[in-house]
């Protein structure tokens, strides 16, 4: 296995997906915990040291222990890295002045033939290779037994190595996606470290359920399901490992889609066996959001409600010591602080956040060092329907920030039945894998119409289907005219109370993709 030290890079977690990536299996550790003995332990068969947000010139800035460069094993130093790297093994670091730094596109020339780590780099006409470069210090002298291999206009030792003892040192990020060929060099690094890639999802699976059973010995674990797909597949993943010492609550507020309650319970209960409680309170949670319109607000009540009948729930559960979350690693990112990690604060996270502390919960997260496309590898191993793993993300607060205005039981019973009419069309035709995320929304206005002789005075629709990446920004989603038509006119044949529909032809931004 292939040990990441992390020195508090924002982007440590894509090195380690680069490397699952190439089938290598890999272990993230922050670098206060990497000691002589943790290394002698871990007996790396590689290792990274990631970028970080320190100076090595800074008396007490992260190191690693002397040690690992006398394992004999190749060693890739990454940025910051790269710096402790040279600056333990004899080399000199230079403050960043302005004319040095660099943040962003560079290009890297190479000075010498191709080494091992660089085969297949440098193809293009203009024999350079654009790499992605966040530094302020800079090597100025590199460490005896180095060579240069590639340079850039603000760093003159932006590739370098010493080919017998197997040390690479990069100044510039191989794992982001603004270098487009730094595959190639993760590839060349875990071949020269001899990694057969042979790392699977099925492997991670046994791992997580192995660290799962350590975590938790012989304690009860609470698991709050929303029926998306993290954090079923991270409760399947735990029943896996500790059986019946998981229970999960899922709580049903009244803003669940069609059939979805259901769906979802004998999902749980009758597939997985996995004990669940079906926390029906959309009585609780419709009569307190009656009369009120503001979005925020909105949002407010059902975020408190939630924890207050997620802990009442919980409360029933025997010596209940962990909650499981499907916290996937873009979460983990953003509120990297919590991680213990050494990172930098970006934003904190406001899920269900504070929970876990409030109720003396200690947490499992099998699924944070994962990305959602992989979560859904991992469902897909652990056996979980395709159509299950595949569905389009659904928000916390549900079909509240789909009715803009006051919510009504009735305006909920129209939007559901019309959302189904509308997911069902995007599938007949073949599309729901091509669009992010659809669903209907029910306007606060109703609009005269004419259905047969008679006069209507019905509810309005908007329906919305974008195409994203993560759902940070995102594109209408361009619907033939036949298809729009075909659709309105099945929700109007087919919903009582809606006489009237409209395409949501708004991108992100300026739009955002719910309606509040
Ligand atoms: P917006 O509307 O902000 O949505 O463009 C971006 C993505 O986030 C989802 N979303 C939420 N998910 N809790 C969630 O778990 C929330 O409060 C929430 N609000 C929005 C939204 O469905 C879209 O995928």
């Amino acid at each position: 296995r292939l040990l990441i030290i992390d020195f508090g890079s924002q982007v440590t977690q894509l090195i380690a997906r680069r490397l699952r990536e190439l089938n290598v299996y890999c272990e993230i550790h922050p670098y206060q915990k990497v000691t002589d003995a943790f290394l002698a332990e871990f007996a790396p068969k590689a290792v990274i040291f990631s970028g970080g947000p320190d100076s090595v010139m800074r008396d007490g800035s992260p190191r690693p222990p002397k040690s690992v460069y006398d394992l004999g094993v190749p060693i890739l130093g990454i940025c910051y890295g790269q710096q402790v790297m040279m600056h333990d093994l004899g080399g000199k670091v230079e403050a960043g002045e302005h004319a040095t730094a660099e943040f962003g596109r560079a290009y890297v020339t190479p000075t010498e033939a191709r080494t091992d780590l660089l085969t297949g780099w440098f193809m293009d006409g203009a024999g350079r290779e654009q790499v992605w470069m966040s530094h302020g210090d800079h090597v100025s002298e590199i460490a005896p037994g180095f060579e240069v291999f590639g340079t850039s206009p603000g760093a003159p030792f932006a590739i370098t190595a010493d080919l017998n003892r197997r040390f690479y040192a990069v100044q510039f990020h191989p794992e982001v996606h603004h270098t487009p060929n730094g595959k190639t060099l993760y590839e060349n690094f875990v071949r020269v470290a001899g990694f057969k890639g042979d790392w699977t999802m099925g492997a991670y699976r046994e791992e997580a359920i192995k660290q799962i059973r350590e975590q938790v010995g012989d304690k009860n674990v609470i698991c709050g399901l929303s029926g998306g797909v993290d954090s079923s597949v991270a409760a399947v993943l735990i029943h896996e490992a500790i059986g019946d010492q998981l229970t999960c609550v899922f709580v049903d507020h009244g803003l669940l889609r069609k059939n979805e309650a259901d769906e979802v319970v004998s999902m749980f209960r009758d597939h997985y066996n996995i004990p669940l409680i079906h926390a029906d309170e959309s009585d609780l949670f419709l009569g307190e959001l009656d009369g009120v319109s503001d979005p925020e607000t909105k949002r407010k009540i059902i975020g408190k409600l939630f924890i207050d009948v997620f802990q009442k729930y919980a409360d029933q559960i025997d010596d209940a010591e962990f909650l499981a979350q499907g916290t996937l690693y873009p979460d983990v990112i953003e509120s990297v602080s919590f991680s213990g990690g050494p990172s930098v604060t970006i934003k904190s996270h406001h899920n269900v956040g504070g929970l876990p502390e409030k109720m003396g919960l200690k947490l499992v997260e099998p699924l944070r060092e994962l990305f959602k496309d992989e979560v859904r590898a991992l469902g897909h191993e652990l056996g979980l329907p395709a159509s299950f793993i595949g569905r389009h993300p659904f928000p916390g607060p549900g079909l509240a920030i789909r009715c803009p205005g006051e919510i009504t039981r009735e305006k909920l019973d129209i939007l559901r039945e019309a959302d189904a009419v509308y997911i069902d069309q995007i599938r007949k035709h073949g599309l729901y894998d091509e669009i992010w995320q659809a669903f209907a929304a029910i306007l606060p206005m109703r609009t005269v119409g004419v259905m047969g002789d008679g006069r209507t005075y019905d509810y309005a629709l908007a329906l919305r289907a974008v195409t994203s990446v993560d759902g940070m920004t995102a594109d209408y989603y361009p619907y033939s005219h036949e298809f729009l038509g075909e659709t309105a006119t099945r929700i109007i044949n087919e919903v009582k109370g809606v006489n009237r529909v409209f395409y949501d032809c708004t991108s992100k931004p300026p739009g955002t993709i719910e309606l509040e």
